[in-house]
């Protein structure tokens, strides 16, 4: 048996799962890239599911879904008693994504399982390769379903009664494919640790050109759809004056949430990103929007002072149009900060490993952000080619996307024993 310090990930190997998963829903850029679109629960996200759960039986691997759909690939440990130390992440895709968000960290977890199988190694924890259901929050929300499920954070029966923005209930859906399993959800016994691999999707390594991020927690997210009812009219009869216009009113909260996150600076982001006009016609005045407003932030106090100047600041706008507002909230998570032992031993093995390494928060949200619920939780960050991700263009290099995998083989290896 080789000395399980020295082993490293093969990167043909996971390249390969990479472009054949990549292939399923797969679609072309603007600028002629090549992503993927597997939407939740989609059938898309079945074939990649099928793809996936046979990598994993050949692997060895026991594959067991749970009731949300969270399926969950354990390799045995030589101690029956120990909680397993799981990775992954998950493999839906947002509309348009890449090829890289939530497949890398679920691809690169069968990568280290391989390399184990193929040099022979038993660990004392079982390893075990997770991918979660809905995590992007783009068909379903809130994201972070799946996992935010498995970790008791939220009731089953609500989450299989979500309703997707194009109409089915996620129950049928789950069903639908065939994923609907008998595994007790939440489960019954959290992980010895969890890790997650995944790409930046920010510009922050790559411009410092640094190899690997340490990623030291995940920022508060808020979502919020809101509704502006007006009234539908003549676009060439009726006055200006007269206009209760759900369009101008949604385009101004649109403008306005940019300026909201300008002036309060620092780690603030805020979005609209869908909006939808009806009738959506070309001579009628829109009587009704809806519209998303996505606001982030790592301070959990600028984050509540961002939603309530949004609040305040739409109501009036509403107001002066003579249109009615209404919202839901569709997801809010507080900022998390991951176990400081687990970013440590990141940090120092990609350092030992040769890697330049930098700790820094994630923009995104994660399924690593729910695990650190119940058990010591971290990510690992490769960089992202110019900061593009939830984009066909997303990229990273091959070295790099190697150079996470090897971190992610040996810090699994640590915790595992
Ligand atoms: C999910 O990936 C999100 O951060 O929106
Ligand atoms: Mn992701
Ligand atoms: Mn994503």
């Amino acid at each position: 048996m080789s000395d399980p310090t020295e082993l490293r990930a093969d990167g043909d190997r996971l390249l390969a799962r990479i472009e054949a998963l990549g292939a399923i829903g797969a679609i072309v850029g603007a600028d002629g890239s090549r992503g993927s679109s597997r939407l939740a629960l989609t059938d898309e996200d079945r074939e990649g599911r099928d793809l996936v759960v046979t990598w994993m039986r050949d692997l060895g691997l026991e594959v067991a879904i749970d009731e949300i759909g969270n399926v969950v690939g354990t390799r045995p440990g030589t101690d029956p008693t120990a909680a397993p130390v799981m990775t992954g992440s998950h493999i839906d895709t947002v509309r348009s994504g890449g090829r890289y968000d939530g497949n890398l960290g679920v691809l690169a977890g069968l990568e280290v399982v391989e390399t184990l199988e193929r040099h022979g190694v038993r660990t004392r924890h079982p390893i075990a390769v997770a991918f979660f259901t809905n995590e992007e929050g783009a068909r379903f929300q809130p994201d972070m379903l799946g996992s935010l499920v498995y970790v008791g954070g939220y009731p089953l029966e609500d989450a299989l009664d979500v309703a997707a923005v194009d109409g089915p209930r996620l129950g049928t859906e789950l069903a639908r494919i065939g994923y609907a399993g008998g595994v007790p959800c939440p489960a019954a016994r959290a992980p010895h640790a969890f890790v997650e691999l995944h790409i930046e999707q920010g510009p922050v390594l790559e411009a410092a050109g640094i190899g690997i991020g340490a990623v030291t927690g995940v920022q508060g997210i808020s979502w919020q759809e809101l509704t502006i009812a007006g009234q539908s009219n003549h676009a060439g009869t009726t006055p200006m004056a007269m206009r209760h216009d759900a369009g101008v009113v949604a385009a101004e909260i649109a403008v306005l949430a940019r300026r909201l996150a300008t002036e309060l600076g620092g780690h603030q982001v805020a979005t609209v990103g869908r909006l939808e006009l009806h009738p959506n016609v070309v001579n009628v005045v829109p009587g009704q929007a809806t519209l998303t407003v996505d606001l982030r932030n790592t301070d959990d106090d600028v984050l509540r002072e961002a939603e309530r100047r949004l609040r305040r600041q739409a109501e009036e706008i509403a107001a002066a149009e003579g249109t009615a507002i209404t919202s839901r909230v569709l997801a809010r998570f507080e900022p998390v900060e991951f176990d400081p032992l687990v970013v440590g031993l990141v940090e120092a093995t990609a350092a030992r490993l040769g890697h330049s390494t930098l700790r820094l928060p994630a923009g995104a949200g994660h399924d690593a952000q729910m695990l650190a619920r119940v058990c010591p939780s971290g990510m690992v960050f490769v960089p992202s080619a110019g900061g593009v991700s939830h984009n066909p263009a997303e990229h990273t290099d091959p070295a790099e996307l190697t150079a996470g995998a090897d971190v992610l083989l040996q810090v699994l290896l640590s915790l595992a024993g």
